[in-house]
């Protein structure tokens, strides 16, 4: 039962089994539980907060205790990469990458997907391409694996790491951009015919402040968007040592003010100035507003790629640091919300032995939008005094006032699943 405040989490199933056909209300969503967690606290603020994970750790408690409760979205860390998607020539292995979306779905959480072209990790298959045959293989990837995974992924890193590090902003030489400088954009329209639902982001590295490179990618995406090159994103991994960049907030809202949204990927700090720079980022990406969220490069210090550097937000006991405090603080103390102008308020209703309702009301707007998230297997039946719509997964429900008040209300069937309670993902007046 992800995101509800841990007093109420004890008290939930004692207070349902009570109310079974009794009717009676019981709040337990809403916004009042901001200050408890991450993800609650970045929701709050129209934002998911994730963190990148490895399949291969799913088995350990501490880890899916705290990604369960923390995180409101999921990066697979290597899984959806070419060389564990397409190890041999036109035969995926999609595993890893299913294992992470099936716990992803299981914890109401969204997936964002990483990454479909990038030089590295290329399965040596791969690697030993050139040219055309290279392109094509290339351009049959992302189809594959954007299909696959169809209707699931809020966002795709679709190209990663395509810019060099030499202080002029050149492309990166590498067998992929060899092909021809229009890769990028061909890997961008083929993942948007395989996926026209998900959010196609640019993600790169050392592009955390106004620089050649960060100016480089600015140029790309311009171009992109001045000739209609399908992008809706630009991926800032932030790995960083001490501080962000003074420059940090004014190079995402850059990248913003060219009508893309922009999200923090690969978060990691280290040094002695992490939890001011945690911080930093944080309020920078709530002060911007098409900045949607920020990602975590794992959960624990002992998880990070950055050995013995204790980047992350968790020791390696699974205890928060001081970071972990300084990016709850932040997120907890105002900035912008994308949308907001209004709070909704879920409250629980019947319990039936396959179904229960929901009711929830909206303060502070007439008229308005509510984003409402479901767990699969549960399903919405009936909604009323409302306008409900789906996303093409059918977990996340959109409901418009259609004048008849500021309280809506749905049913809901188990399913299977009788633990899981709607999430009121945000409101939005209007
Ligand atoms: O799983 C195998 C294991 O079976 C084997 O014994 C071991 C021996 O080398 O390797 C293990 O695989 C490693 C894998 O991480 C899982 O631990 C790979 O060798 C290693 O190359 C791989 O490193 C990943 C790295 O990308 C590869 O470039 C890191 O986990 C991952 O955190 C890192 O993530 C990248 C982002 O994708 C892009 N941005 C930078 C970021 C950090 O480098």
């Amino acid at each position: 039962m992800p995101r509800f405040p841990l007093r109420l989490r004890k008290l939930l199933p004692v207070l349902l089994t009570g109310t079974v056909g009794a009717g009676a209300a019981i709040f337990f969503a809403g916004t009042s539980d901001a200050a408890a967690t991450l993800g609650a606290s970045a929701e709050a603020k129209g934002r998911y907060f994730g963190a990148a994970i490895a399949a291969s750790k799913l088995g350990d408690s501490t880890y899916t205790r705290i990604l369960k409760s923390e995180f409101t979205s999921v990066t697979a860390e290597n899984e959806m990469k070419w060389d564990a998607t397409e190890p041999s020539r036109g035969v995926f292995n999609y595993t890893g990458g299913d294992r992470i979306l099936a716990q992803a779905q299981a914890n109401g959480q969204k997936v964002r997907g990483h990454a479909l072209a990038w030089h590295s990790q290329m399965p040596g298959w791969a690697q030993s391409l050139s040219g055309s045959t290279l392109r094509s293989a290339m351009l049959n990837h992302v189809t594959q694996v954007a299909t696959h995974y169809k209707g699931k992924i809020h966002s795709w890193d679709v190209v990663n790491e395509a810019f060099a590090d030499d202080g002029r902003g050149s492309r990166r030489d590498s067998s992929l951009q060899r092909t021809g400088n229009d890769w990028i954009e061909a890997a961008f329209r083929s993942a948007r015919a395989a996926d026209p639902a998900a959010k196609l982001c640019y993600n790169d590295y050392n592009t955390d402040g106004v620089n050649a490179k960060s100016t480089a990618v600015y140029n790309m995406v311009r171009d992109f968007k001045a000739r209609g090159v399908p992008i809706d994103c630009v991926g800032f991994q932030s790995h960083l040592t001490n501080s962000a960049p003074g420059d940090y907030q004014a190079n995402l809202q850059r990248f913003a003010d060219l009508g893309v949204d922009v999200q923090i990927t690969e978060l990691d700090i280290s040094g002695s100035g992490q939890a001011a720079a945690y911080a930093a980022v944080t309020k920078a990406c709530l002060a911007v507003a098409r900045c949607t969220g920020i990602t975590v490069w794992g959960i624990r210090d002992s998880d990070s790629w950055r050995t013995g550097t204790n980047p992350l937000l968790f020791d390696a006991g699974g205890n928060k640091k001081a970071a972990y405090t300084s990016v709850l603080n932040a997120l907890n103390a105002g900035g912008s919300t994308p949308g907001g102008g209004c709070t909704a308020t879920a409250t629980a209703g019947t319990v039936w032995g396959d179904r229960y309702n929901t009711s929830v009301t909206v303060t502070g707007a007439s008229t308005w939008t509510v984003v409402v998230a479901l767990t699969a297997p549960q399903k919405v039946s009936t909604v009323w005094s409302g306008a409900a719509s789906w996303d093409t997964s059918g977990n996340v429900m959109t409901v418009k006032s259609n004048g008849s008040g500021n309280t809506f209300g749905f049913t809901t069937t188990f399913n299977g699943n009788t633990s899981a309670r709607p999430q009121v993902r945000s409101c939005t007046a209007g």
